[in-house]
């Protein structure tokens, strides 16, 4: 008797109806969020940004205006900020959070989790989960999340990130943080490498790396183009794939040919194939009629009269070598009925092979591997190495980002930062043009030096968008790393510095780029109407354009591209209604933002022209109730 065997029809549709609705991600991580001290940085407030003019670079607004953004505050506010401007913009996440490894990384509600708090893990995960069901809503349909991460937390990290993302997860990426081995605990094991975890949709891919098309040559001038010289068998055995396990024939010269038994041709005979089955490929036949077989040049041939000369050949090991006789019963069987075939026929003992045109080749690279190559592997460990996969990336260790950061702060301030190698890597391999890049975990400012790097070395347009937070804490109020280490670092790039070395001073080409240095402020949704007039406009641009332009203190405010123009009326009077009016004659679309959209549209009524309320459309797209 079962334990349902009680229950009527209905009831047990019932039980199953509620089995089926429950949440499946039960399967996954369990944290004690109820337990912690609640995060003081998540709250309800309305979040502006101020425009820190004396910290962008250059100060000025270049022409165009500023095309990255650096933003200085927690990164709650921040991600609640550009959800509300970036929603579905982002290509590329890539974050790098406190790993929470119990040694003063991480601050919470000012001050450092540490090794013995008991709900270090729970914390956390908290902390970083608040800010991750935020940014997947910045990602583009095609974007792609990377996060890097230890070995002692990534498995938590991984379900969480599963959770947050489901049906999302790409996989991990292993990098080797150094070259010297140091045991660091008691297990004689020393902890090497690091990962960068991946999350995308399937319609994103990796750019992957050049192919070279070396081995491709054209030396008979085959009108079809450069060729070379490819297997024309498959890995797989006569028993496994019987079908495609036949003889062929060269029709010029009269030569059969067998195929190999452990190795069967790669293409189908037109004779096995079983009615109604389609092919992907095309058929033997095709291949050997449009010249595709590659026909052994000189080789021996073989002519057997009888059964028992060919037999006899095949144990003196004189015949073709794919002819055999078999080890077991049921083998011997086989190649007693296949071996009558050969009598009396003309066979090659050479290796036809598979002429393939380059035209033919599907992609042009080869995929991003997931092992990635240490740039500290001398030569000879390289040459041991099979390194056909993993020269798809070649990445410094943790000393790279160290030292580097050095020479261009002049100084030791910042702890750990990524080795640009690495974060230049994935930016190649997951972003191109003009896309947009995020790195809300900031600190030392490496995502930004890897786009500026990488727009340098293909010519792209690619912007970032940075957020760190100033680190302050109990101990160091005045800290601010934003400003004085991220932002610092990214201005001495732009403009070029100079390293001392020992054969005198060597100077360090400038990189091409510009930035907007923003600060967080918090409006409490009470408050809603005292925003300042450069908030609002710094918002609405961030919202419509890829660009930034200061506010100027004038009537109103526009900015516009080939066929749509964005204005912003700071104060309504009906003086300034015939210059509006003018001012969006001439555009397919014009978006009118003000804090009278009543009185604005009695004025102008035109179709291509849309009225906006300030400051209920930036709440309502903020998410604020009410
Ligand atoms: C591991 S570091 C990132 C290092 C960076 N990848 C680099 O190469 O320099 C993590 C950074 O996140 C910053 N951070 C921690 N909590 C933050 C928060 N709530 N908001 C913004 N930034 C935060 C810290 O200041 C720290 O610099």
């Amino acid at each position: 008797m079962s334990k349902y065997d009680h229950l009527t029809k209905d009831e047990l549709v019932r039980l199953l109806e509620t089995r089926d609705g429950r949440d499946s991600t039960r399967l996954g991580l369990v944290w004690e969020a109820n337990e912690i001290d609640r995060d003081k940085a998540i709250n309800a407030d309305f979040v502006a940004l101020d425009v820190i003019q004396d910290l962008c670079v250059p100060q000025e607004a270049p022409s165009g205006g500023w095309r990255n953004l650096i933003v200085e505050g927690d990164n709650f506010d921040a991600l609640r900020y550009l959800r509300m401007t970036y929603a579905g913009r982002v290509k590329c996440i890539l974050i790098d959070p406190p790993y929470n490894t119990g040694k003063k990384d991480f601050v919470y509600n000012d001050s450092f989790v540490g090794e013995n708090d008991s709900w270090r893990f729970s914390t956390w995960i908290e902390f970083i989960y608040q800010r991750l069901i935020i940014a997947r809503d910045l990602l583009r349909e095609d974007g792609v999340m990377l996060v890097c991460i230890n070995d002692e937390s990534r498995a938590k990290l991984e379900l969480l990130l599963d959770k947050v993302m489901p049906g999302r997860r790409v996989g991990s990426f292993v990098w080797r943080t150094r070259s010297g081995a140091n045991d660091s605990k008691e297990y004689f094991r020393s902890v090497d490498h690091e990962y960068v975890l991946c999350y995308a949709n399937p319609g994103f891919t990796f750019a992957g790396k050049k192919k070279t098309t070396g081995a491709y040559s054209n030396e008979d001038n085959d009108p079809r183009g450069a060729w070379n010289n490819d297997n024309l068998v498959k890995a797989h055995n006569y028993r496994q794939r019987p079908n495609t396990f036949y003889p062929i024939f060269n029709g010029k010269t009269q030569i059969w040919y067998a195929c190999d038994p452990d190795n069967v041709w790669r293409f189908s005979s037109k004779d096995r194939i079983k009615p109604g089955q389609q092919l992907r490929s095309k058929t033997m036949e095709q291949i050997i009629l449009e010249d595709k077989v590659l026909w052994p040049k000189e080789e021996r041939i073989s002519i057997y009269q009888t059964k028992d000369e060919l037999i006899a050949a095949i144990k003196g090991g004189s015949a073709p070598r794919n002819l055999r006789l078999g080890n077991t019963e049921e083998e011997r069987q086989f190649w007693n009925q296949e071996l009558d075939f050969w009598v009396g026929k003309k066979i090659g003992h050479g290796k036809p092979r598979y002429k393939r045109h380059l035209s033919e080749v599907k992609r042009s690279e080869k995929p991003f591997s997931s092992w990635l190559m240490p740039a500290s592997l001398k030569k000879d460990e390289r040459d041991e190495l099979d390194t056909e996969g993993l020269e798809v990336a070649v990445v410094g260790g943790t000393s790279e980002g160290t030292s580097l950061v050095q020479e261009i702060l002049g100084n030791k301030d910042f702890d750990y930062p990524k080795p640009l190698s690495l974060i230049q890597a994935f930016i190649r391999q997951t972003t191109s043009d003009d896309d947009l890049v995020l790195d809300f975990f900031a600190g030392s400012g490496t995502t930004a030096q890897a786009v500026l790097a990488q727009n340098q070395e293909d010519d792209g347009d690619r912007r970032f968008i940075l957020v760190s937070s100033t680190e302050a804490n109990k101990d160091e109020p005045g800290k601010n790393v934003c400003r004085d280490v991220c932002a610092r670092r990214i201005r001495g790039l732009i403009d070029g510095y100079s390293v001392p070395t020992r054969k005198g001073i060597k100077e360090i080409e400038a990189l091409d780029g510009n930035f907007a240095y923003l600060k967080c402020q918090r409006i409490s949704p009470g408050r809603m109407l005292e925003i300042e007039h450069e908030q609002v406009w710094t918002t609405l641009q961030l919202i419509h354009r890829d660009v930034l332009e200061p506010y100027a203190d004038e009537d109103f405010l526009i900015t516009a591209d080939e066929d749509s123009a964005l204005i912003y009326i700071p104060r309504f009077s009906k003086e300034l209604v015939p210059a509006v009016r003018k001012a969006v004659k001439d555009f397919t679309a014009a978006v009118i933002y003000s804090w009278q959209p009543e009185a604005l549209r009695q004025h102008i009524r035109a179709e291509n022209v849309q009225h906006e309320a300030i400051p209920e459309v930036l709440a309502r797209r903020f998410g604020m109730k009410g």
